[in-house]
Parts: structure tokens; C-alpha cells; sequence
């Protein structure tokens, strides 16, 4: 499983819970390059590693319950190749400080050989504003704090971590203490935008109680940061699939946040549009935000709680059906009703159409129904917080199977009736947590649609018509005859 959700740990737990007795790799160097952002902080570690062993196929990395937590995604490759490894978690057991996963390995490493090992992953809700608040003038800085050492149960010849911030102006940083054992020269640096944490030498297995009660520190970073902080509270993403109309319907409720610093005061809108004129926009000021529509969708929508919201711009990109190959989008500039500042929500709803071609494919070997439904618009530099997918399925939709890109937290099946339905229809839903740029992903689900259920549509409609037909006549006739209070229903 390539994809790390905020999951329950008891999801992903593996049988295995006691470390090998004999250590069967260690770490000629390991380097971590964190890249700061707001809502989201990007982690790679690359481990370059030696079997002690014949036969080494499990690597283990250890996290500790801060960053576990912290964690909404991981992905290990080797480096250069494409494809992630499979790796497991094993058991939390609470007597320990930290998380292990196991990586499984392409193929064993016999005794003395190496390998380069790339981790990657991704943390949201790990930076906070400093100052908590900021006037609307004023700049914008965060602080970050992770751990000095890069936990492992081997032990590593030469270990360092670099922290890069997007803007090159560091406020502070914290100094190790304590570490002379292992850093000959001083143990920080800074230049420009990047912080260096090392190197430190011959560390032994840092995955222990011991060396994490001995050396083990946090790190405070306090950075500028001229991008405002994203965040979606939450997305309810509706979509729905119609054969009658050959179309699909997406609708997202989303419930925006600014997780940069309170606004201090008041906003003044000649101010934002002072600093919007001379484009220097205050960093904390979310005025408009680019995304990335399908190709091909119609009848777009945006409406917040007043009404329309007609300060968008729309560029439809040509509809592109789903055999042919290709990665064009619409481009919208979604312009909130008005900027949203520090601290502030905006909700609203997107809604638009797209032909049924373009997303789903139909298999004649099995007569079955493929349907490509994206969990989400991805939101440059955002987490969302909580959303829900509901993927609902034509009236009539049988033997319906799915398969999301990583396991959600919760899916069920019910079924949705809406008007003109004679049976109602399946509702898939499913629940995500903490979903960043790398959960951009698509759910695949395939059902029947039995010929006699394809007709159903158009007989309810054939009904409906002549029942509200026959009842005007009705209607009509009984007014005649009757006092027509009495003909209310
Ligand atoms: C691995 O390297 C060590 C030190 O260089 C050497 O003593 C040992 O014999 C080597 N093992 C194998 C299996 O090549
Ligand atoms: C909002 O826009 C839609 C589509 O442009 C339109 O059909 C609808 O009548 C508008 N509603 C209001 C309240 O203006
Ligand atoms: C934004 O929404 C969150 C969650 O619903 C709420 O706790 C918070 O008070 C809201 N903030 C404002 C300024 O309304």
C-alpha cells in the first residue's frame, strides 16, 4: 500500500510486533530535507543503506508519535525507479516512543551490498502563525518544530537535516545542546533560505528509549512565510452519474479557512486594494485561489450563503472523452466574496456537468460500467481537514464494486432517492481525513445497469407526466362539480 492516510492505527497494523534481534542493515548516511510551507510540509529522507546480513528485505524507519500524528501520506521507492514499496505498520506499542513501518525491499540485499532508499512524506497541521495575530499589514511568520535526530533502529555513520523555508527570511532557529558526541564541527547553520542540522557522526540506534531520553531535542523554527495558510475545513463532494442525461454531476460544499494569523483590527478594503494595485499583497490575504478543473464541463456554478458569486473567471478547456489521452483542465479563478483574511471561513458551493463520456467507459467482455471519480480539486499548498465522497450511481446500478487509490477511513453503501426515481439509487460514500496534493487521486467504481432498468427512467418520467396529466383532468372535472376547497389533496 503505497499511501498513507490519517489512519486508525488498528487499520494498518501488522502481525509482526517484535523488532529482529540482530540488526541486519545500518545507515552509511541518512539525510532528511524538509520543505517548510503552511498548511502542508513536504518530508524526504533518503537512507543509504548496507546489509549486514545475507538476505535483508525488511527495512524498518521509526517516527515518533508527534510525527506519526502529523503524517498524512508516505511513500517509499528506491532511488531513481518508480515504484513504491510496500511497507506496514507495525503495532504501536505504548511502552515505546515511537512508530515503526516496515519497508519491504525489491529484492534481498546479501551481506556488505547497498541500496539508497527514498521516504517521502507529507504533514499538515505541523506549522502554527507567530505572532497568532497580524494587521493587515503586517507580514506573516510561522514556526515549525520537529525533532533534531532522524530515528532509526540502525545505527548510522553520518546523518544531517536541512529545513527550507520558501522565502529566504529566517527569523530564528533553535541551537542543538548536548551533542558534542557526535558533531565535530558546530551543529547549525544557516544560509540563506536553508537551515542545516548536522552532520553528526556515528550515532548508534536512535529508535531507543535511551539515546531519545539522552540527545534527543525539538527544533523551533520561526520563518516568514508570504503564502497564505490553506486550509478546507471541510468538503461534502457529491457526484452524481446519470445515463438518461448522459452526464455527471459534481457538486463540492466546501467550508474554507485562513489558518494564517488573526486579523488584527479591522479590515479595510482601501487598504487591500491599495496593496492589490501595487501587487504586494498582504501574504495573509487570500483574495483568489487558481484551480484545476475537468476539460469539458458546462454550467458551472458558484453560490455562497448570499447567492451567485459571479467574480470568477471560467476558461473551459475542450472535452476530452475518456479514451483519448491527454491532461488538459479548465482553469477557474474562484474569487471569493470577499478576501479572506486571517482566522476567517468562506463557504460556498462549485458545482458543474460534464458528458458521461468523459469519465465513464463501458467493458462489453463483462458488460459492466467503469466510472473515474476524483476524490477531490486539488487546492494549491491546502489540507483538507475532512471530506466526504459521495459517488451516487445511476437507478438501477447493480453488482457495484469499488476501489479507492488508498483506504478510507469510512465507506458505506445507502441508496439516494430523488424525484422521478422508482427505486432510488446506490450511494457510495466515502470519508477522508487531513488529504493533501498527493491524495489527488481517482476512486474506481464499476457496476451493471440492466437493459430493463435502462427503460425504467424514461417509463417513471412517461408516468409521471400522465399522472400529473391525468390529475389536472381530474382536477378539472372535480371543479366542476365540487367547491374547490375540497380538492386539496
Ligand atoms: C563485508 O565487509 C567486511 C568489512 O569490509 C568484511 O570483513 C566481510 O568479510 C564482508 N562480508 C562479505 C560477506 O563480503
Ligand atoms: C444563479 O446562476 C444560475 C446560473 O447562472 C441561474 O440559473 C440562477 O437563476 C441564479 N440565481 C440567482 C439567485 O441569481
Ligand atoms: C470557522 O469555522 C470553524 C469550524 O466550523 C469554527 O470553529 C470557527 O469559529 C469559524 N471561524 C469564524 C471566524 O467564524
Amino acid at each position: 500500500m503505497p499511501i498513507w492516510s490519517s489512519l486508525p492505527f488498528f487499520l494498518l497494523l501488522s502481525v509482526v510486533s517484535t523488532l529482529a534481534s540482530s540488526p541486519s542493515f545500518e545507515n552509511t548516511a541518512v539525510v532528511r530535507t524538509v520543505e517548510l510551507g503552511g498548511a502542508v510540509v513536504h518530508v524526504t529522507t533518503t537512507y543509504a543503506i548496507k546489509a549486514l546480513e545475507d538476505g535483508s528485505n525488511v527495512y524498518t524507519i521509526a517516527f515518533s508519535p508527534d510525527e506519526r500524528k502529523k503524517t498524512s501520506w508516505l511513500e517509499a521507492k528506491i532511488k531513481g525507479q518508480q515504484n513504491a514499496l510496500p511497507i506496514e505498520e507495525r503495532l504501536f506499542d505504548a511502552e515505546r516512543d515511537y512508530h515503526f513501518v516496515d519497508i519491504t525491499l525489491p529484492k534481498a540485499l546479501s551481506a556488505n551490498k547497498t541500496t539508497n532508499l527514498v521516504v517521502e512524506t507529507i504533514l499538515t497541521h505541523a506549522t502554527h502563525p507567530w505572532p497568532e495575530t497580524a494587521g493587515q499589514k503586517d507580514d506573516q511568520a510561522l514556526k515549525y518544530t520537529t525533532d533534531l535526530f532522524v530515528l532509526s533502529p540502525y545505527s548510522t555513520t553520518v546523518q544531517r537535516t536541512k529545513l527550507r523555508t520558501l522565502a529566504p527570511r529566517i527569523i530564528s532557529f533553535t541551537e542543538p545542546k548536548g551533542v558534542e558526541d557526535f558533531a565535530t564541527e558546530g551543529s547549525a547553520s544557516k544560509s540563506g533560505a536553508t537551515i542545516v542540522y548536522g552532520p553528526f557522526h556515528n550515532l548508534p540506534p536512535s529508535a531507543t528509549q535511551k539515546f531519545i531520553k539522552t540527545y534527543q531535542q525539538p527544533m523551533t523554527i520561526h520563518y516568514f512565510h508570504d503564502q497564505p495558510v490553506l486550509e478546507i475545513l471541510e468538503l461534502k463532494r457529491a457526484v452524481e452519474i446519470s445515463h438518461w442525461g448522459a452526464n455527471v454531476n459534481t457538486e463540492d460544499e466546501i467550508t474554507m479557512h485562513n489558518a494564517g494569523p488573526a486579523l488584527k483590527g479591522h479590515f479595510s478594503r482601501l487598504d487591500h486594494q491599495t496593496q492589490q494595485f501595487y501587487k504586494k499583497p498582504a501574504p495573509h490575504v487570500l483574495p483568489a485561489i487558481n484551480l484545476h478543473l475537468p476539460a469539458g464541463i458546462r454550467d458551472t456554478y458558484f453560490y455562497d450563503l448570499i447567492g451567485n458569486v459571479s467574480t470568477s473567471r471560467l476558461r473551459v478547456a475542450p472535452s476530452l472523452p475518456k479514451n483519448k489521452q491527454g491532461s488538459q483542465y479548465s482553469l477557474l479563478e474562484l474569487r471569493p466574496r470577499y478576501p479572506l483574511l486571517g482566522g476567517w471561513n468562506y463557504t460556498f458551493t462549485l458545482g458543474w456537468n460534464a458528458p458521461a463520456a468523459d469519465s465513464i467507459s463501458y467493458d462489453k467482455s463483462t458488460g459492466r460500467y467503469i466510472v473515474e471519480v476524483p476524490i477531490m480539486t486539488l487546492f494549491p499548498g491546502a489540507v483538507i481537514n475532512d471530506a466526504e465522497v459521495k459517488v451516487i450511481l445511476p437507478e438501477g446500478a447493480t453488482d457495484v464494486e469499488f476501489s479507492p487509490p488508498f483506504p478510507a477511513l469510512e465507506n458505506r453503501i445507502s441508496t439516494h432517492i430523488t424525484y422521478l426515481d422508482t427505486s432510488g439509487r446506490p450511494a457510495l460514500t466515502f470519508e477522508y481525513k487531513d488529504l493533501t496534493l498527493k491524495h489527488a487521486q481517482n476512486i474506481y467504481v464499476s457496476y451493471k445497469v440492466s437493459f430493463a432498468a435502462h427503460l425504467k427512467k424514461p417509463f417513471a418520467v412517461a408516468t409521471a407526466f400522465f399522472s400529473v396529466f391525468g390529475f389536472a383532468l381530474i382536477a378539472r372535472r372535480v371543479n366542476l362539480t365540487i367547491h374547490p376547497k375540497k380538492k386539496a389533496l
